[in-house]
């Protein structure tokens, strides 16, 4: 059988390693995508979900963070820095101790899940919380990587766009075309730019750094619907959203570093990028986990809950196939998942008799 091998050894000739690097990988991507039976009859469509979750550290932030950290080591680097919403930052420390760096991760202060905190923590990460909100992180992350001896591994460092764009190839090579649609949420706007660069790379011939030709795997590419968060959505706003407000905490983000590279994504392939309100984004959290079987964090149903609010509108496709990436795994932030079950969350209390749980379960 074959062992999947991390997205750098099975994509290398699509991206930019050379075949003298030490690759540093915990064996990322290679995530399922599932079909979601509920989706796809509420709104008439193939839809299936791409569980990001799946990854090492529990979101895509590892797809870029083989190639970020490869490209560490690769440089000399001895340490790495990050600003981060939670995910990059356990990413980045889960594989800055495989690399052997040190890391400084940059968070903002108070809105970062204990999960990710944890890992961060756990992969003795040096944790930094700023007084301020992600952009404010990202801000002094860049300007400690310009005057200081550290590499900086967010998403502003090209590897991390060429390392998640093999999420489209895997989307491709599973379904055996680009789906007609693919939904995503947006924060800092690196996977929407990566998603978009990887399809349009599978469609055309494309020359690797060898210089070889390869040809087009899919004949089409998708159009590219993404979502910001309601309190949290300035590329909806057209104007950078100071004080971001949102229950996703990973997207509570006022001023993407991919801004641009989002809209031409938007632009290109005839899509669009909108807000959902957090009752929204929770709607579709709960949806996902208990009607698909998909346990998600809040900010990773952003596109789920795009898809649901356009299909009440009336302006959702029918007959198409969608592929949604739910972006990080339901662990990572499970306080919403208790605080959606209402009296679901408390278990029922019996003595340790079969009477009795045969009782509670309502059998006879
Ligand atoms: N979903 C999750 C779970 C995330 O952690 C992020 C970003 C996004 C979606 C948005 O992706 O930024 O590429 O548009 N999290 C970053 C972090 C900001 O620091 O972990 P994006």
């Amino acid at each position: 059988a074959h062992q999947w091998r991390g997205v750098i050894r099975e994509y290398i000739d699509r991206l930019p390693v050379e075949d003298s690097d030490t690759i540093v990988t915990l064996g990322e991507g290679g995530t399922p995508l599932v079909f979601a039976p509920a989706l796809s009859a509420e709104t008439g469509n193939q839809v299936y979900l791409k569980v990001e979750g799946m990854n090492p550290t529990g979101s895509f932030k590892d797809r870029g963070m083989t190639m970020a950290m490869t490209a560490a080591v690769n440089s000399g680097a001895k340490a790495v820095v990050c600003a981060s919403t939670g995910n990059t930052s356990a990413s980045a420390a889960a594989y800055a101790k495989q690399a052997g760096l040190t890391c400084a991760v940059l968070v903002p202060d108070g809105k970062i899940s204990m999960g990710k905190l944890s890992q961060a923590v756990a992969h003795g990460a040096k944790i930094i919380q700023v007084d301020g909100n992600f952009d404010n992180c990202l801000d002094v992350a860049r300007k400690l990587s310009e005057n200081y001896p550290v590499f900086l591994v967010n998403s502003v460092n090209p590897a991390r766009i060429e390392g998640q764009k093999t999420g489209s190839f895997e989307v491709v090579d599973f379904l055996g075309d680009a789906p007609d649609y693919h939904l995503l949420p947006v924060g800092n706007a690196g996977n929407i730019t990566a998603y978009w660069r990887g399809y349009k790379e599978y469609s055309t011939e494309f020359v690797n750094q060898q210089g070889q030709t390869l040809a087009p795997v899919a004949t089409k590419t998708p159009i590219m619907w993404g979502f910001q968060a309601a309190g949290a959505a300035p590329i909806v706003a057209g104007h950078p959203v100071l004080e971001p407000e949102t229950i996703a905490t990973a997207i509570r983000i006022g001023n993407p570093a991919s801004w641009q590279q989002a809209e031409a994504a938007r632009d290109e392939s005839g899509g669009l990028i909108e807000a959902v309100s957090d009752d929204e984004i929770l709607e579709a959290h709960r949806w996902l986990s208990s009607r698909e079987g998909v346990f998600v964090e809040p900010a990773s149903a952003a596109g789920a809950a795009g898809l649901l609010k356009h299909h009440r509108a009336g302006t959702a496709p029918t007959g198409k196939t969608i592929v949604i990436t739910v972006t990080g795994h339901g662990l990572k932030d499970p306080e919403w998942a208790i605080k959606g079950a209402g009296e679901g969350a408390t278990p029922v209390q019996v003595g340790f008799d079969v009477v009795s749980v045969a009782d509670a379960l309502g059998l006879k």
